[in-house]
């Protein structure tokens, strides 16, 4: 599985590329208002650190506006992918930037079929909301799971990444049921790496050295 970063934050993206396990980034307008930057500036930034797809989302909500923003997002940089919100517009503007090459990540799903429509539309990549779904007691894991199946059963050419991601076992099950990409907020990465017997393990080797030296 891939993983993306979803933030617009700079160092955090650095610290992460740094790791070597950073395949992508994934901002959104309410990660882009938190760092205090506007759009272009933020995503031309990742583009001169991260070598893979970077989303980009577009604020147009009719379809030859999202065309157009589409278009000028794409000129950032080449890994620059333009996120639509699903919606029958993004449908529309998806099969026309997808005709011209720029690849799209229609993002806010939340069912199979969203997912579907949106891969017949052109979407290069679909964003499923794993961690909203569960906030409003419907399962996460069960419609990602749902579209993974689907999408099994064809070549579409659309990845998932599961998005909304909000603690290390929605990575987990994202892994387990074979989502092409996991995008995952800086906090969960850290999570990830530790555990509390590697901790100790590092501890005790180290402390075996020192008293062996003596
Ligand atoms: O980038 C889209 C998505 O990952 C948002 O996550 O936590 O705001 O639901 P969240």
């Amino acid at each position: 599985m891939k993983i993306f970063i979803d933030t617009a934050n700079i160092e955090m993206i650095e610290e992460i590329n740094s790791w070597g396990i950073l395949d992508g980034v994934t901002t959104n307008p309410s990660l882009i208002a938190k760092e205090k930057t506007d759009l272009k500036t933020c995503v031309k930034r990742i583009s001169e650190i991260v070598d893979g797809p970077i989303s980009a989302e577009a604020i147009s909500m009719t379809a030859p506006e999202m065309i157009k923003e589409g278009r000028e997002l794409s000129k950032i940089h080449d890994n620059i992918n333009v996120k639509l919100p699903m919606c029958v517009e993004a449908l529309k503007a998806t099969k026309v930037l997808s005709s011209e090459g720029i690849d799209v990540n229609m993002t806010l799903i939340f069912s199979p079929h969203q997912a579907l429509l949106a891969s017949k539309a052109g979407a290069r990549f679909v964003s499923p909301f794993v961690g909203r779904l569960d906030d409003i007691g419907q399962s996460g894991s069960e419609a990602l799971a749902q579209i993974v199946g689907a999408f099994r059963n064809y070549d579409t050419g659309t990845e998932i990444i599961a998005a909304s991601i909000r603690h290390p076992m929605h990575v987990l099950e994202a892994a387990l049921l074979g989502a092409d990409i996991a995008t995952i907020p800086y906090d969960i990465l850290k999570k990830m790496v530790s555990h509390p017997k590697t901790d100790e393990g590092i501890r005790s080797f180290l402390a075996d050295y020192e008293k062996s030296k003596k």
